[in-house]
């Protein structure tokens, strides 16, 4: 038989999550299952880098799980677990900050920069050392491939480097993962400033469109999104950044080609665009929801339950090979 590669991603409950999740990881990791070995983790360790209400991160790590499925994550297929009820993670991650990561490193990290701005002073040191938890997640299942938005890629280079320093010195340990990112939607924007991504932790609703917003109202959320100055339809990211992400939201979840968009948009304005962008939106979140509702709390817990049995299989091998390395086995 041919050997899959094995595929590693996750997502952190720490908001609701929007088309920007599934557009640039989700809808990958849905295709890559076919062929791969896949292990998708709902990383909730990572959320508390920044405060979270205790019932509210129950619950997303709930609806997350739901999520997964509801996209077509088939739990026979792969493993869906919550890194927080697989020890290995938060283990491997201490290890790593001591043979590998560096500071200068981490203190590089865009997504670091953006959090703590000015006020290092007073950041966790778990906000500063996030991306070896991550690098930890990824490393432990000797994943070969990280699907994951733009946004990410930095730490998957991150990495890259801890698992090679680690390996020059205790032998070839860790498999060395690549980030997998997609040619279209890897970075899908806010709708409200086309220069920022779309994020679920953006204060402003209108920004974003979550996977569980009132179809509704992201219709609403879509004729309010800026435009650029101009009339036409064109794909111009450079100049028109506002329309280009509008026209990459309707391409991938209409299942259309950006190229055949414009010329089907020719002589028509933003008016007659947007209202059809809204009816995409629209009927992909009609379509989501319903198979989200089908899926009940136990159903999803009892996912959960098998895919940390699963995971915790994996690591634990994993982690006497990194134990006995380093010597403290
Ligand atoms: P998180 O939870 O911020 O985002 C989850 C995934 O969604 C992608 N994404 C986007 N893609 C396109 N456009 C957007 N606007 C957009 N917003 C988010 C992210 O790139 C990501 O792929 N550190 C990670 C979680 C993580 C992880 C891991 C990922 C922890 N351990 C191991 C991969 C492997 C994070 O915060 O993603």
């Amino acid at each position: 038989m041919k050997e899959q590669k094995t595929i590693f991603s996750g997502i952190k409950p720490s908001g609701d999550l929007t088309i920007g999740n599934y557009i640039g990881a989700i809808s990958q990791w849905v295709e890559m299952q076919e062929r791969s070995n896949c292990i998708f983790s709902i990383v909730d360790y990572h959320a508390i880098t920044v405060k979270q209400n205790p019932d509210d991160l129950r619950r997303r790590v709930l609806d997350i799980t739901k999520i997964y499925l509801a996209a077509g994550i088939n739990p026979k297929r792969s493993i869906i677990f919550q890194q927080s009820t697989v020890p290995a993670h938060t283990e491997l991650a201490w290890i790593l900050n001591c043979s590998g990561a560096y500071m200068a490193d981490l203190k590089k990290m865009t997504q670091y920069k953006d959090k703590a701005g000015d006020k290092e002073e007073a950041i966790s040191v778990g906000l500063f050392g996030y991306p070896v938890l991550m690098a930890a997640d990824i490393l432990l299942y000797d994943t070969q491939a990280v699907p994951v938005g733009d946004d990410q890629k930095q730490h998957v280079e991150l990495t890259r480097d801890i698992a090679k320093r680690f390996n020059n010195e205790y032998g070839p340990i860790f498999t060395i993962p690549e980030a997998v990112v997609k040619k279209e939607g890897a970075r899908v924007m806010s709708l409200l400033e086309p220069s920022k991504k779309m994020a679920k932790s953006d204060g402003s609703a209108n920004a974003f469109i979550a996977l569980l917003d009132d179809p509704e109202l992201a219709k609403k959320k879509i004729m309010k999104a800026v435009t650029d100055s101009g009339t036409d339809i064109d794909y111009d990211p450079e100049n028109r950044p506002a329309l280009a992400n509008l026209l990459t939201i309707y391409a991938q979840l209409g299942n259309r080609q950006i190229p055949r968009l414009v010329r089907d948009y020719a002589g028509k304005g933003y008016g007659d665009f947007k209202k059809d962008l809204g009816e995409v939106v629209g009927k992909f979140l009609t379509e989501f929801q319903t198979k989200f509702n089908e899926i009940s709390d136990d159903d999803a817990q009892a996912v959960l339950e098998e895919g940390r049995k699963q995971a915790q299989e994996i690591t634990e091998k994993k982690m006497t090979q990194i134990r006995q390395a380093i010597g403290v086995r």
